[in-house]
Order: structure tokens, then C-alpha cells, then sequence
């Protein structure tokens, strides 16, 4: 898969680490950094990566700041976009089953760096089941068109 990354100074190891897992599972990473560890603000690199997903420059996205909060919330503004913050592996499954989520979050001061791989790996695993799901999402398209 074609895999979108962002994050903000608070993630960078991370971002760095979770990068190089990704492509030991044979995924291709396109950066959108920060790869600095000054202060930045998380708004730009969350709508980057919401911009790739939406445009389908990638398969799908993963955010990481302090907590994974305000960099998917910059990240949901992107109409189409679908990012959930997830802290645990069921959570991550679950939000790619039901949700059809196109971008993982998480947050660096909040998963350690193995827990963090685990969410990544159960999301990517993952399948959309569609049929009720889908008409949820259809619903949360109609209210980006309202
Ligand atoms: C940066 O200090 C921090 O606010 C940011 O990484 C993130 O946690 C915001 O939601």
C-alpha cells in the first residue's frame, strides 16, 4: 500500500520508527514530516496528509502528535477524510471495520513505540465490512455536503 505519514515535533522518533516499520511490511511511506524537533504546529501536517488521502495519492494515512488528537482533528476537515485517534489495537480493527477509516492516529506521548506498531499493523490488517457501516459513512458524507 501507498501510506501517507505526518506528525508534528512531539512524534518525530516515532514517525522515524513507525516509517521504517512500515516498509519492512512492504509498504511504500510518503513523508510529509515534520522531520525537525522544533516546534511546529500540527494543523499543517494533519491537513497534508488529509489532502493525500482524500486525493487518493495515497491508500491511506497516519498521524502522529503529542496525544493524536489535534492532528486528526486538522486532518478531519478534509472533506472525505476519516481519521480516528486509536490508543489500542481494537480500537484501530474496529475503525477500519466499521468506520472505514483512511487515517490511523495516535499519539507519541500517549502508546509506546510497540504498542504503536500494533495499532498500526491491526489497522492495515484490517477489512471495511460494509453493509450497514456503509450507510453510516454515507450519512457522514451528507453532512460534509450540508
Ligand atoms: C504539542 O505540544 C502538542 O500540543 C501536540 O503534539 C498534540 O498533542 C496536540 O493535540
Amino acid at each position: 500500500m501507498k501510506i501517507a505519514i505526518g506528525n508534528d515535533h512531539a512524534a518525530t522518533e516515532m514517525k522515524f520508527a513507525i516509517m521504517e516499520y512500515l516498509k519492512e511490511l512492504g509498504h511504500e511511506v510518503i513523508n510529509f514530516g515534520t522531520d525537525g524537533h522544533e516546534s511546529c504546529n500540527y494543523p499543517e501536517f494533519g491537513e497534508q496528509v488529509g489532502r493525500a488521502v482524500a486525493a487518493k495519492e495515497a491508500d491511506c494515512g497516519v498521524l502522529i502528535c503529542g496525544t493524536g488528537v489535534g492532528i486528526s482533528i486538522a486532518a478531519n476537515k478534509v472533506k472525505g477524510v476519516r481519521a480516528a485517534v486509536c490508543s489500542d489495537c481494537a480500537t484501530a480493527r474496529l475503525t477500519k471495520e466499521h468506520n472505514d477509516a483512511n487515517i490511523i492516529a495516535f499519539g507519541a506521548r500517549i502508546v509506546g513505540l510497540e504498542l504503536a506498531k500494533d495499532i498500526v499493523k491491526a489497522y492495515l490488517e484490517a477489512e471495511f465490512s460494509g453493509g450497514r457501516h456503509q450507510e453510516r459513512i454515507d450519512m457522514i458524507h451528507e453532512i460534509e455536503n450540508r
